[in-house]
């Protein structure tokens, strides 16, 4: 098993059993990696910064290069990492993410509206990429004639974030620029937007520089983009695999909220992030030693029988409590978390009141990547 390779991610469900029972807590010599696969230890993990730090990276490959707070809030340890969630949390506040779900609703709405019952659809491309990028541009304050540029350039953060190129970055530094301009605009004459309300946010007299407030604001295209989108795809997926729990929600969609938990434990759109150790500590009976990475698997703390009971590897749509770690958990959990919650919510809202089947029309293509569960393309035929 070599958790770097992409291969390894298609299927590790089977491997992920065995470390539960066998060693949770193992070395990977070759890649110099501590696996971490119970609830338990991600959990543990998750709520001691000080111990597990994200200073030094929170993916393997964070390793061959140098990461710094100032790139994105994912790197900050305390002191710093409160301070500046303090400074970006107005712009997501439940009132602001509540009142989005009216144009939520509108886009899924426009998305779903040329379906007609018994097409077959590539969910992919039509629903689940879409979706998510135009919600982010709406909370931006995008206006609609740059939103054909800012697909372009939210296609290439997700491409630099995962197989960086030349062409990748360029366009990138090219939204750094468009959102300098933005940022400039709103200082000197604010609106009802997030560049707006972190433009204009202070704690304890401090606010944020343009270069923290433009850093984050490419952040959450890195970080609300994909991981959305594999969400729903994942959940359709999961759907047309799970007939009997599809009957269940189209019967009772007020089981839609805990239905969208439960797609999330199930896909676990991000699979991992990683912590450096920053002094020799013990954990699972093994000693971690100060400067050893350790991998925490979210995918197999979401099927671990302790934290979920016998039902750990059945997929629910009922499923009451829920504590997944697909958000991750404590100082880094996710903060867009309500916004993911209230997209899928809503999508598959819309969805099950339009159609009561969703069958697979052809083989799903899956994506290659150690980070993310995804799906590159998912035929579909809606009835
Ligand atoms: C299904 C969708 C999503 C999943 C599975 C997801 C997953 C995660 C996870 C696991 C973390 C923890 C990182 C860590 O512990 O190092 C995280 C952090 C974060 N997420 Fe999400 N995310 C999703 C959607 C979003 C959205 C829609 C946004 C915003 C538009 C967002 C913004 C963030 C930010 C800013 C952080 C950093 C928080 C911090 O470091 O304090 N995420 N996300």
């Amino acid at each position: 098993m070599n958790l770097l390779d992409p291969d390894f991610w298609l299927d590790p469900y089977p491997v992920f059993a065995e470390l539960r029972a066998e060693a949770p807590v193992l070395w990977h010599d070759d890649v110099k990696l501590w696996s971490v696969a119970r609830h338990d230890d991600v959990m543990r993990i998750s709520r001691d910064p000080a111990t597990f730090c994200s200073g030094k990276g929170v993916l393997p490959t964070d390793r061959e290069r140098d990461v710094s707070g100032a790139e994105s809030i994912l790197f900050l340890d305390p002191p710093d990492h409160a301070r500046y969630r303090k400074l970006v949390s107005p712009a997501f506040t439940p009132r602001r993410i509540a009142a989005l779900e009216a144009r939520v609703r509108d886009l899924a709405r426009q998305l779903l509206d040329p379906i007609s019952k018994g097409d077959t659809v590539d969910v992919a491309p039509a629903i689940a990429e879409p979706l998510p990028m135009l919600v982010i541009a709406e909370m931006l304050g995008v206006p609609a004639e740059d939103r054909g540029r800012f697909k372009v350039w939210s296609d290439a953060m997700i491409e630099a974030a995962t197989s960086p190129s030349d062409a990748a970055y360029s366009l990138a530094l090219e939204l750094w620029e468009y959102f300098a301009s933005r940022i400039d605009a709103r200082r000197q004459e604010p609106a009802d937007d997030l560049i707006s309300v972190l433009a204009h946010a202070t704690v304890d007299g401090e606010a944020l520089t343009n270069a923290e407030l433009n850093g984050f604001c490419m952040t959450l295209l890195v970080a609300g983009n994909e991981t959305t989108r594999n969400l729903i795809t994942g959940g359709i997926e999961a759907l047309a695999h799970h007939p009997d729990q599809l009957r269940r929600l189209v019967a009772d969609r007020s089981l839609v909220p805990t239905a969208v938990d439960e797609m999330l434990r199930w896909v676990t759109p991000v699979m991992n992030f990683a912590r450096t150790a920053a002094t020799d500590v013990d954990l699972g009976g093994e000693r971690v030693e100060a400067g050893q990475m350790v991998f925490m698997l979210y995918g197999s703390a979401n099927r671990d029988a302790d934290a979920f009971g016998p039902s750990a590897d059945t997929f629910d749509v009922g499923r009451q409590p829920n504590p997944h770690v697909s958000f991750g958990f404590g100082e880094h959990y996710c903060m867009g978390a309500s916004l993911a919650r209230l997209e899928a919510r809503v999508l598959f809202d819309e969805l099950l009141q339009r159609f009561s089947t969703v069958e697979l029309a052809g083989e799903p293509e899956r994506l290659r990547s150690v980070l993310m569960r995804g799906l590159v393309h998912l035929p579909v035929t809606l009835n």
